[in-house]
């Protein structure tokens, strides 16, 4: 009976340590906030990018699929906003274009939060 209770001893640690790896895998990392919630533009360009942009940017702009953002890169790709705003309207190579998907105000409200949120981000 002692090796039996070892045993199922044993067996619900491996429960917890298998179950432990399967949800930490589900954990889906936040996107940074905006500091100013009164700021309406850009906790809408916080949610644009949630739902539009951090599958291939990643949540704070670290890049995967798509190139990174954060640490100032994309200021220093885009120094002037309405180039930025064209390659987001047009599109270009694997990045798609989101002129028909997303509107001229949620473009807007999403570049900012790049430039001013995930920019920032190490
Ligand atoms: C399907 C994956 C995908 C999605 C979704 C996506 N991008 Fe991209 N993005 C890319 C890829 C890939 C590139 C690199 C394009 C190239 O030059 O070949 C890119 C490039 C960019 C660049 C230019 C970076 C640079 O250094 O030149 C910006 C800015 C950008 N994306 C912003 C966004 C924003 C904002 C969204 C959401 C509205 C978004 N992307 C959604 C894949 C994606």
């Amino acid at each position: 009976m002692r090796s039996m209770s070892g045993l199922s001893r044993f067996a619900k640690l491996l429960t917890a340590f298998i179950l432990g790896v399967l949800l930490s895998g589900c954990v889906v990392e936040e996107s940074p906030a905006v500091s100013d919630p009164s700021d309406v533009e850009l906790v809408l360009g916080r949610e644009i990018y949630v739902s539009n942009c951090s599958s291939c940017h990643g949540s704070a702009g670290q890049g995967a699929i798509g190139t990174q953002l954060s640490g100032g890169r994309v200021l220093r790709a885009y120094p002037d906003v309405e180039d930025q705003t064209n390659l987001i309207n047009q599109g270009r190579g694997s990045m798609p274009a989101f002129q028909a998907r997303l509107s001229a105000e949620e473009i807007n409200a999403v570049v900012r939060y790049t430039r001013e949120v995930i920019a920032s981000q190490p």
